[in-house]
């Protein structure tokens, strides 16, 4: 029987099922104790001043997006190359997702390209700016906060990606991602650093801003509303504005508060497999490993091999065909959002908007990297990758 290396597999122990089986047996399992303790922990981990707990990131971005006033008719500007929850929250409150193409290493938006369309006078209503953390790796945020405020825009981080990654910046040294934007939101979602199975987090330094996230991402009631059946709450609430439906059942966050404890150990096991694989793969001219900013603590939660397809007989899908075949879970980061029809109709993109994302996209994959690899299943990927590469030159 051959080898089978997962593309993910959590790690998920005693401490998780303890604490899940502690609010199980407490009396109260959506939104209390558990969900309050994981926001502080949350907070003190990223050195944030608030840390909002949500049902997931898509939520924390519509909250971010919400409580900074973005709506109808105003320009939110990010990236074709992520998952649709960072340009879907944009269009959940009736603005545009303007895309701008990304840097071909980092594979984040591409910064020099922003500031060209901004200085363009093309935008109608440019508010903010959404950068995502590709892969864990930061974006430069010293430029993102410098553009951002010669343009009047706010700035929401999508870190769904990056829970553990850092950037230094001036006069504040490494910089844990989570209190430079004004608002950082943080995916708990199965394969993400840590899990919450599903969860969320948003970050903030502004307490307004906190106020208006927690109180909308409970129907717009007040703060503590989440204990009004509890003998320490009041049972009468105000409703003063529409809010969403996004808060984190303590089940949820009792994973979350485990994995938190083994947050550093999950980081540094990532690091080791990133590096296994790149120092492997360097060896092959036929394959580009992921560049790493010297100035980041990259946060690994995907490793994003490219395929140098010009010295290969086969493209990526039959690549990733052939390691499927022999056991090794492989998938595809992103399929550039301009590539999928919602946005073609509504916003007018076309494939050959971002060449940069697409080229990336056409000879990308993503091989398995978690905590829960052995040292058998990281040999067996590089082997394997190895194998079907030099198998298939030209
Ligand atoms: C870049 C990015 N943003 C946002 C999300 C949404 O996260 P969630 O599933 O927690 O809503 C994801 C999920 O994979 C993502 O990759």
């Amino acid at each position: 029987m051959i080898h089978q290396v997962p593309f993910h597999r959590p790690s998920i122990g005693e401490e998780e099922e303890r604490e899940v089986l502690e609010v199980l047996r407490s009396g109260w399992i959506t939104t209390g104790p558990k969900a309050k303790r994981f926001e502080r922990e949350f907070a003190a981990y990223v050195g944030a001043r608030h840390a909002l707990a949500v049902a997931h990131c898509t939520g924390a971005l519509h909250l971010a997006l919400f409580a900074l006033g973005i709506g109808p008719g105003d320009e939110v500007i990010t990236t074709p190359f992520t998952f649709t929850a960072t340009a879907e929250a944009i269009a959940y409150l009736g603005a545009r997702p303007v895309f701008v193409d990304i840097e071909p290493q980092t594979l984040n938006i591409d910064l020099d390209k922003v500031e060209a369309l901004l200085a363009s006078g093309k935008l109608a209503r440019p508010r903010a700016l959404l950068p995502v953390h590709f892969a864990g790796q930061a974006c430069d945020m010293e430029r993102v906060i410098a553009i951002a405020r010669r343009y009047g825009l706010k700035t929401v981080e999508d870190a769904a990606h990056a829970t553990g990654a850092a950037v230094k910046l001036n006069g504040r040294g490494m910089v844990r991602i989570g209190t430079i934007g004004d608002v950082t939101c943080f995916s708990f979602y199965a394969t993400k650093n840590i899990t919450c199975a599903e969860g969320g987090i948003a970050t903030t330094e502004d307490d307004r801003l906190a106020h208006k996230i927690a109180v909308a991402s409970l129907h717009g009631m007040n703060r503590d509303a989440w204990k009004r059946y509890s003998s320490s709450g009041s049972w009468y609430y105000e409703i003063d504005d529409l809010g969403f439906k996004y808060n984190l059942s303590d089940v949820h966050a009792a994973i979350g508060l485990a994995q938190l404890r083994r947050v550093e150990e999950f980081q540094r096991k990532r690091t080791e497999i990133a590096k296994a694989y790149t120092e492997a793969f360097l060896c092959e001219p036929a394959l580009e490993p992921p560049f790493a900013r010297p100035d980041v603590v990259h946060a690994w939660h995907l490793y994003v091999l490219r395929l140098r397809t010009e010295r290969l007989r086969i493209h990526r899908n039959k690549f990733v065909e052939l390691l499927r075949e022999r056991g090794v879970g492989v998938s595809v980061h992103c399929i550039p959002l301009n590539y999928m029809r919602v946005y073609q109709t509504k916003y007018g993109y076309r494939p050959g908007d971002f060449p940069v994302a697409e080229d990336v996209y056409s000879r990308c994959l993503s091989l398995p990297i978690y905590p829960a690899m052995t040292d058998r299943d990281v040999n067996y990927v590089i082997d394997t990758v190895l194998d079907v590469t030099r198998q298939n030159l030209r």
